[in-house]
């Protein structure tokens, strides 16, 4: 065990299938509601913030203020999504300010490693994140250091998009080295999950599934976040 990961204990998959409700089909007049919404038993085990900068990715959502106004209305740990350029000088004060997973892309950085190592100084758990068009395989190693897998089923930038099956290849290639003791994240995918998907994206080994539009859009969000979980555990 390295000195980084001596200092950070690293997640282990849980053996039910986790839901992470994406706040960015919320109202973001009444995001603390929103959240509580999501909570309780059986509810969502993260929520995943989508932090947009309107220069790594075409939209501009929230930042580091609204996080910190979230942690104090929550005790759902906060699975932060840094789609922004810059992460050196950004991600590490999202960890310092609470957020229990803080990723970042490996497209916004030529030094991931850094940039994890920074994140679990200041006590959050470190992500990957990856679009669908960039390789896994290269990033194999460097996933020793990371906490979390964040494979991208959309392009980045907007909720409500359809599900890119062939990231699912990643997902399947992710599990068997998961699975095999040489990684030890958590595997998350991001991007188009709902009823229709979900189950394939389970079958192919994902431990996590962020769902925007499918919760938030729903009648009944924790019952959405219910059904969700219980088909992909029905495949897992
Ligand atoms: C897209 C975001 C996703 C998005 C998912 O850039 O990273 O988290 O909110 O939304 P749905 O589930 O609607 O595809
Ligand atoms: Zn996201």
């Amino acid at each position: 065990m390295n000195e980084l990961t001596s200092r950070s204990p690293k997640l282990l998959p849980m053996s039910a299938p986790m839901i992470a409700p994406s706040i960015l089909s919320a109202d973001f007049a009444c995001l603390g509601d929103e959240v509580a919404v999501v909570g309780g038993e059986e509810g969502a085990d993260w929520v995943h913030v989508d932090v947009m900068d309107n220069h790594f990715v075409p939209n501009l959502t929230l930042g580091l203020p609204v996080v910190q106004s979230l942690l104090g209305h929550t005790d759902i740990p906060l699975d932060c999504h840094l789609m922004i350029d810059d992460p050196a000088r950004w991600a590490p004060p999202y960890a310092e300010a609470g957020a229990y997973n803080v990723t970042f892309h490996a497209e916004a950085t030529d030094d991931p490693l850094a940039v994890a190592k920074d994140i679990h100084a200041a006590g959050g758990k470190a992500g990957l994140a990856i679009k669908p068009g960039t390789a896994f395989d290269p990033y194999i190693e460097i996933l020793k250091s990371f906490d979390t897998l964040l494979i991208m089923s959309v392009e980045p930038g907007f909720g409500g998009q359809s599900f890119i099956a062939d990231v699912l290849e990643k997902a399947r290639a992710a599990r068997r080295l998961v699975d095999s003791g040489e990684l030890r994240l958590v595997i998350e995918i991001d991007g188009g999950i709902n009823a229709d998907t979900i189950e394939q994206a389970a079958e192919a080994g994902v431990d996590c599934f962020v769902a925007g539009s499918a919760v938030y859009n729903a009648d009944d969000p924790a019952d959405a976040v219910r059904r969700l979980r219980a088909l992909a555990a029905a495949r897992q």
